[in-house]
């Protein structure tokens, strides 16, 4: 049974993750206008995995016998200067979540929920795996440049680990 503590943190976590998803599917439309076909099918994807994340958690949550609520999600932003400044605010969100996820590690810690703390770690690999991806994404923007060309070969780039994913 969950403490009503770790209910709460659990369901902002869900709002959190579901937010992402609007966040990476708002983001995969500003791509779509801009004609970044890789970067508009990167996102797409991304948005449905950040969907998933909090699917995990609405299973979890009910599954203990609480209730998964739902709360109001922030509008996303939708407009961005550039491609990199897109994928700097990714990984900063990104960031942002994995300290939300740290916090709820510490509140299992101090409550001796050993049943969250195991169902977490799955969050705390997946924070990492996200984190050097997107650390990864923004150095290889600004390495290969933001002309015409750098662009071109950024957004193929985007399409490739897109269809790599999927293909996992
Ligand atoms: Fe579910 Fe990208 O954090």
């Amino acid at each position: 049974m969950l403490s009503n503590t770790m209910i709460e943190a659990l369901n902002e976590q869900i709002r959190i993750e579901f937010e992402s998803s609007n966040l990476y599917l708002q983001m995969a439309a500003w791509c779509a206008w801009k004609g970044y076909e890789g970067g508009e099918t990167f996102l797409r994807a991304h948005s449905e995995e950040e969907r998933m994340h909090m699917m995990k958690l609405f299973t979890y949550v009910g599954e203990t016998g609480a209730l998964a609520v739902i709360s109001a999600m922030e509008q996303p932003k939708a407009e961005y200067e550039s491609l990199s400044d897109m994928f700097k605010q990714i990984l900063k969100h990104e960031r942002f979540v994995t300290s939300k996820i740290n916090e709820l590690v510490d509140l299992a810690y101090k409550e001796k929920d050993y049943s969250t703390l195991n169902f977490l770690q799955w969050y705390v690999a997946e924070q990492h795996e996200e984190e050097t991806l997107f650390s990864s994404l923004v150095d290889k923007i600004e390495l290969i440049g933001h002309d015409g060309r750098g662009l071109y070969l950024i957004d193929k780039e985007l399409g490739k680990q897109a269809t790599a994913a999927a293909g996992q």
